[in-house]
């Protein structure tokens, strides 16, 4: 694994909203540019860019139509190159999204695909033998050309399934992962990665990663074709970064990745956490981490204590962490957040506890994901300093807020969000019990109960860790002895003959003698 994935933070920049320089009320490459400093003052040093290609964006743009440009809204290739190199000068990785399961409909591949004579591309995409026939349990594309067959869809229905091939087949147009059409699909594929870490981009967050072969229950045929992949990879490009929407790292680990997202859907439990009626985080004390442990250590354990899963603040696709969060709670989260093996990937905004923007139309396939992706809040002028666009402009309109959060504010507050995210980040990077590599040992985490407590070890230290959001004291019972604060939110815990007494609202990290 590339060195400094190991100590990495991630910011993730979802481009439409950050920073927008040429006054078309959109974000643009040379906006992240200029605020490459402020990502690296925070102590972020990596970027997972959503997607930049061209695009009709009916998806916010995981609905590609060139792999290979980037789209005119953001800039040119070149001015991408440069958001690379700038990047780089500052310390700070760049990963791409890359969207490998399906393209826009637009796509000249697709194209091609829906023809009625045979080409190159007939086989690109998934398509049934007969227009009547369409793949069980999935979405269809059909009639919309000559060619006498269905197309499977991925998700959004302009969004056509590649064809990596079928790992069970038990119709005849489902192909094997050998075939001809899904070989050629998959080698296209690496011609993309190719072009862009030539040009200097660092690695990929890997969209969907784990549903390209279909039909696959054991995910078999998905974790070979990403082994082929990372053995293409580690030839030319060693040092490119891998990391995967799978949720499942025991297989996204053994198809080469080096780090798998924990997701908020399926069984990670990580909703209890932030976005349910009683979230755990929550002051009042009523939510439950037990069962997000539970799940967290099967998965820890299945990867041979790698503890790979990055554990997101959020992201383009979930609530914001403040729609069920205030105040304390966000910064006790963030100390969870921070302290957890696996990379953290901070969602741009959350580390000054940006809204979630209620009632908001969708924009470009957003849906209710549309209240999380509203321009990024950089101080107290006009737009927040986002874009010079007249307000109705805005691609997707601002928290209305009168007392919004913004960065400007947070940075001049010794106590704001801002102020303890950027402090955390740097214990954390100074700490290698912390990192994503370290040991954790789960200490107390009871159905219902409070604190939730880890200990995080290194070589040569252990840290136990102790959260309690909740807005009531709290004790447990503990064979360990504080010796000294690391770090504390609230007042500090206090160990007495075995048990450790937990203020309220408060996160303390403290090492401890084995
Ligand atoms: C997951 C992405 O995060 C989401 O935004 C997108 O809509 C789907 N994959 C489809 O690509």
């Amino acid at each position: 694994m590339a060195e400094w994935l190991e100590n990495a933070v991630f910011y993730e920049i979802y481009p439409q909203s950050f920073q927008d320089t040429n006054g078309d009320g959109i974000g643009d490459f040379q906006g992240i540019v200029e605020r490459l400093d402020y990502i690296a003052g925070l102590g972020c040093t990596g970027i997972w860019l959503n997607p930049c290609f061209q695009s009709p964006f009916g998806d916010a743009g995981y609905d590609v139509s060139d792999y290979y440009r980037a789209a005119p809204r953001y800039g040119t290739n070149e001015d991408l190159k440069r958001l690379f190199e700038e990047a780089h000068k500052r310390g700070i990785r760049v990963l791409l999204d890359l969207v490998p399961g399906h393209t826009s409909t637009e796509h000249k591949w697709f194209r091609e695909s829906m023809r009625a004579e045979k080409n190159p591309y007939t086989d690109l995409y998934i398509w049934t033998d007969d227009v009547w026939e369409s793949p069980e349990g999935m979405g269809c594309i059909r009639g919309i050309s000559d060619r006498n067959g269905s197309c499977v869809v991925n998700f959004f229905s302009h969004q056509p399934a590649l064809n990596y091939g079928y790992y069970e087949r038990n119709r005849p147009w489902q192909q094997s992962p050998e075939d001809e059409g899904p070989l050629r699909t998959l080698e296209e594929m690496k011609k993309v990665m190719r072009f862009w870490l030539k040009m200097g981009c660092d690695g990929f967050r890997v969209d969907m990663a784990g549903s390209l072969v279909k039909n696959d229950p054991d995910g078999k045929g998905t974790i070979a074709l990403w082994k082929k992949v990372r053995s293409f990879l580690d030839l030319e490009f060693p040092e490119a970064v891998l990391i995967s929407e799978w949720g499942e790292p025991d297989k996204s680990l053994e198809g080469g990745f080096h780090m798998d997202f924990l997701l908020h859907f399926g069984p990670s439990h990580y909703n209890d956490l932030f976005r349910c009626e009683e979230p755990f985080f929550s002051g009042r004390g009523k939510g439950d981490v037990s069962a997000f442990v539970k799940k967290y250590v099967e998965n820890y354990e299945k990867t041979g204590s790698k503890g790979l899963i990055c554990i997101p603040s959020g992201n383009h696709d979930m609530d914001r962490l403040a729609r069920r969060l205030k105040g304390d709670e966000l910064k006790i989260a963030f100390v969870f957040l921070l302290s957890m093996p696996g990379a953290p990937f901070i969602y741009y905004g959350d580390e000054i506890g940006m809204r979630y923007v209620e009632g908001l139309n969708s924009v470009e396939g957003g849906f209710h994901r549309t209240g999380s992706r509203s321009p990024m809040q950089w101080d107290r002028t006009v737009n927040a300093g986002f874009s010079a666009a007249p307000q109705e402009d805005l691609y997707i309109a601002m928290d209305p807020d009168q007392d919004r959060p913004d960065v400007q504010s947070q940075i001049e507050q010794e106590d704001s969000l801002y102020s303890e995210v950027r402090r955390l980040i740097a214990l954390r990077r100074s700490t290698p019990a912390l990192q994503s590599k370290g040991g954790i040992e789960f200490v107390y985490a009871k159905e219902g109960e409070y604190p939730l407590a880890y200990i995080r070890r290194s070589d040569t230290e252990s840290l136990l860790v102790i959260i309690n959001p909740a807005a009531r004291e709290t004790s447990f019972e503990s064979g360990h002895e504080l010796k000294e604060t690391v770090y504390s939110f609230g007042a500090e815990c206090v160990s007495r003959s075995g048990v450790i007494l937990v203020p309220a609202s408060s996160a303390g990290i403290y090492r401890i003698k084995e």
